[in-house]
């Protein structure tokens, strides 16, 4: 039995796709491990989004090359790998910028891992393989394990959007949706192997459209998520990431009629401001944004709204921050992700004149943020003393202790024993930060 350490970065896609690695190097008798130290092969599936992201894989890096020179005195050989989005962007550079990598895989070719080892056993040399055909890579991946109560799964992936800002359409190519036949059987599995909850992903998961079940002409994410509905074990429902204005009527249709979609949709909006957004290329006003919320609300009142933010995007003046500041006011996000905007090498951003200085861009994440969190304390304070069916996920760092989801996506702690574990139990609420909820059983 060999040992994987499997250290994942970046977005829920490579939690996914990890998982998938996972599945697959079982396959060829690795098992995971949490400990770099007794790692036989250590990778780092990467994320090339900002540029902080793709900093910290090379210091990881470093680290796994120390560990990999302390195993050998041993006598222990070690492989290091480089998974994701850093080895699309940068293909055989990454070799020259860690000399000691043993082996790299861009996203679209996890499937070629258990024969990229077979060659390294052999003594075949390194290599580096990036491809942009997703097709290939979800056929030959094997059976999925859930791996988690709330399980992940992939059902589009790339983008062709082209925000000024983003990599990703470099980096995951042009969007690709899988059919309808293979997502079902997917997902049963994962609902076999313990899944509770789905959460289905894409980076543009409104776009997803393929061919119905049994020769049915054409599908999109509303119909998908109703056949999905029907399986009898599988309780909860998500998806993520939604394109503002991509949300179709019969998506909000299915926020109104399925139940077990649950009621919190991730809608990033990056700012406030119409001029930002143009000079982003995205394709909505702040007013077309708002609407579609109004539309989600008035089938849902309940619905849990997130957002993405970027702060500092060339050219964005104090005036189009203060209107970013006034969406939150009026939006009430449950949740949200904030970044300063990064310059990523290739996309037209980056060449934009008008570059924010990084003090300026610091100080407006820093004044956002504290109203988000403002903003979100206010959301989780209004659920202290009422009841929620909260899906039990995982042991909490406290002994005794189980973590889980409501249906808006808030953590809830709780003391219970692990029996409860992959249940959905309804939790009174006690006390709320803005972070999480702490629940008790209800006791009538
Ligand atoms: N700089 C900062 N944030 C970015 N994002 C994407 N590209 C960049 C960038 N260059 C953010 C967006 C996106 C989220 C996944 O990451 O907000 O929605
Ligand atoms: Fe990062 Fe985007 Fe790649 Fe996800 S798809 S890992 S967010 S660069």
């Amino acid at each position: 039995m060999k040992k994987i350490y499997l250290n994942t970065m970046g977005c829920q896609m490579n939690v996914y796709d990890s998982r998938r690695i996972l599945d697959a190097l079982e396959k060829l008798g690795y098992v995971e491990t949490l400990n770099p130290e007794e790692a036989d092969f250590l990778m780092i599936n990467t994320c090339y989004i900002r540029e902080k992201a793709s900093d910290k894989v090379f210091s990881m890096l470093g680290k796994f090359a120390k560990i990999k020179a302390d195993r050998k005195k041993q006598g222990l050989p070690t492989y290091i790998g480089l998974a994701g989005c850093v080895v699309q962007a940068l293909g055989d550079e990454v070799f020259h910028k860690a000399p000691f990598l043993d082996l790299a895989v861009g996203p679209q070719s996890y499937h070629k891992l258990p024969e990229l080892l077979t060659r390294l056993d052999r003594g075949a040399g390194r290599t580096v393989e990036a491809n942009f055909t997703s097709d290939e890579k979800f056929d030959l991946l094997p059976k999925a394990n859930a791996r988690a109560y709330s399980a992940f799964l992939a059902i589009q992936e790339g983008c062709d959007n082209f925000c000024t800002y983003c990599v990703v359409p470099y980096t995951r190519g042009c969007e690709y949706s899988r059919s309808a036949d293979e997502i079902i059987k997917e997902a049963k599995s994962l609902v076999d192997t313990g899944a509770v909850e789905i959460m289905l992903l894409g980076q543009n998961v409104d776009c997803w459209h393929g061919k119905g079940l049994n020769g049915q002409k054409e599908w999109g994410l509303a119909r998908l998520i109703e056949e999905l509905a029907k399986i009898d074990n599988l309780k909860r429902i998500r998806y993520t990431t939604s394109y503002p204005v991509d949300i179709t009527d019969e998506m909000i249709k299915a926020h109104r009629d399925i139940e077990k979609l649950m009621p919190y949709i991730h809608l990033p909006i990056q700012s406030g401001s119409d001029a930002v957004l143009k000079a982003m290329n995205r394709r909505y006003t702040v007013k077309q944004y708002l609407e579609v919320i109004d539309k989600l609300r008035a089938v849902r009142p309940d619905i849990a709204i997130s957002s993405d933010f970027i702060v500092g995007f060339p050219g964005e003046t104090d005036a189009d921050f203060e209107q970013t500041m006034d969406v939150v006011r009026r939006v009430d996000y449950a949740q949200s992700y904030s970044f300063k905007y990064s310059a990523r090498p290739g996309t037209p951003a980056s060449l934009m004149k008008n570059q924010i200085p990084e003090k300026i861009k610091a100080d407006r994440l820093t004044t956002l943020q504290a109203l988000l969190l403002e903003r979100q304390k206010a959301f989780n304070m209004k659920f202290i003393g009422k009841t929620l069916p909260v899906l039990l996920t995982e042991k909490g760092r406290a002994k005794g202790q189980l973590n889980g989801y409501s249906p808006y996506l808030q953590n809830v702690h709780a003391t219970l024993s692990d029996d409860y574990l992959g249940k959905i139990v309804d939790l009174k609420i006690t006390s709320a930060t803005a972070s999480s909820l702490s629940g008790t059983i209800n006791v009538l």
